[in-house]
């Protein structure tokens, strides 16, 4: 198993290229089950849950051709022949459940299995589920499966969401591009990945208004055609980068960054002491002094502070000048990091959802791993700027949502390099 060795203490210089996102892509993908003809997506990123997106949608007949060394994917489901997704790949990422809703809009049918994921909490269906329900669909348990049918199709409806889920709001939203009627949905996430899917699934010929907005108002169609669609800048990866000088100093511009897509993070990278700016081609970032400030933070659903990117803010906060409070309100099972940050010798308490940072003037390169993808990167991030050399393992984490790492950051100037064990 490979592992990530970083020694700590050089500054970066330079510019990091930021990729399309993951977590747009997993939703666009599926998008093309709702058409005959094929979806084009370029500045498509190359991870490995992109991968498995693949074989979950190869696994029901897509024709799936990757072009340019992945950044471009052509999907076809042209010729299918499965309605069910299998508990194999379904149980190596959640996102696979964003078949459900596409499946049931065309074909009236759908069997999936319930996901797995990474392991930050119980992450239910009950949404997905009581709104595909409220638009007609009958919905079962059963061996792990959820079997669903909507006979004569779905129809249109009210969709009010308990809680503004992302992947409910996907799931409800490509159903109802297909379904009989107008489909309102309310407390709808407003996520950028929300609102780049909508945004394709228009040029693939839906009618939608209000993405962005907590309601999004859908007018079924009969049918949807032929689309090409430019996946958005991933703003997990770029605030991920952008912590990078932080950590190292130096100067690093984020290539494809825009602060609409970040706009709490630079928020409290602004009062913890750290400079962005806009330039014409994505964010320049510098810290203004050696030590950043401690600054409190609690995570909410877009536009409020992300919970992908808790994690590596609460590892610069480790060494950060004073207390800083961090509060987790997406997911209950959040702060597994924390116990490897206090290996490297940071002072984190943590009682049930609130993590209590108390600023060290230094890291120091241990050993370590993460149990999900976003730890892993903030174990990269403190790793630089740790005495010494940090050993992160379970890379395989990391290589769900980050597009080589150690290259990006190797490419500004950080000693890192993968490893085989
Ligand atoms: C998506 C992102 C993930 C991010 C999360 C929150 C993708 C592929 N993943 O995940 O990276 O961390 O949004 O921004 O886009 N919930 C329910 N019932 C449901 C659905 C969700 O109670 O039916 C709860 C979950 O347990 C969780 C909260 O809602 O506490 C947020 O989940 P949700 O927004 O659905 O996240 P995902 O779409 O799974």
């Amino acid at each position: 198993m490979d592992s990530i060795v970083v020694k700590g203490g050089t500054p970066l210089n330079g510019k990091i290229q930021i990729a399309g996102a993951k977590n747009a892509a997993l939703a666009l993908m599926p998008a093309t089950l709702l058409s005959e003809e094929p979806l084009t997506l370029t500045n498509a990123p190359r991870l490995s849950d992109i991968k498995t997106m693949t074989q979950l949608l190869q696994s029901l007949g897509v024709e799936v051709t990757s072009m340019q060394n992945g950044k471009v994917q052509v999907l076809s489901s042209h010729d299918m022949t499965s309605t069910t997704a299998d508990y194999e790949i379904v149980r190596k990422m959640r996102a696979s459940n964003l078949v459900l809703g596409p499946l049931l809009a065309r074909h009236h049918q759908a069997v999936v299995s319930l996901p797995g994921g990474c392991a930050i909490g119980a992450r239910p269906m009950d949404l997905h589920v009581s709104g595909l329900e409220a638009m007609g669909a009958q919905i079962e348990l059963k061996d792990g499966y959820l079997h669903a049918v909507a006979k004569g199709g779905l129809k249109g409806a009210r969709v009010p969401l308990r809680f503004a889920s992302v992947g409910a709001t996907e799931n409800i939203l490509m159903a109802a591009t297909l379904a009989k009627g107008t489909t309102v949905i309310e407390n709808a996430a407003r996520e950028p990945e929300i609102v780049d899917l909508a945004r394709c699934l228009r040029s693939m010929g839906a009618q939608i208004d209000g993405e962005g907005t907590s309601t999004i108002t859908i007018d079924g169609v009969d049918r949807l055609g032929a689309a090409t669609h430019p996946v958005v800048t991933d703003r997990i990866e770029l605030g991920t980068y952008m912590l990078a000088p932080v950590f190292a100093g130096g100067e690093v511009e984020c290539l494809g960054g825009r602060l609409d897509l970040i706009e709490a993070f630079v928020e409290k990278l602004d009062a913890a002491g750290v400079d962005v700016s806009e330039t014409p081609d994505g964010l320049l970032v510098k810290r203004r002094n050696d030590r950043a400030r401690a600054v409190d933070v609690t995570t909410e659903v877009f536009p409020g502070f992300p919970t992908d990117l808790q994690a590596q803010m609460m590892a610069m906060l480790c060494t950060a000048d004073g207390t800083s409070i961090l509060e987790e309100k997406i997911f209950e099972n959040r702060f597994m990091h924390a116990p490897e940050l206090i290996r490297m010798g940071a002072n984190i308490e943590v009682q049930g959802g609130t993590a209590t940072v108390n600023g060290v003037e230094r890291l120091k390169g241990a050993r370590v791993m993460a149990t999900d993808l976003r730890a892993s990167a903030s174990l990269v991030l403190a790793g630089l700027a740790a005495e010494g050399e940090t050993v992160v393992s379970r890379v395989y984490h990391l290589d769900r949502g980050y597009e080589h790492i150690e290259e990006k950051l190797s490419a500004v100037g950080a000693q890192i390099e993968r490893v085989s064990e």
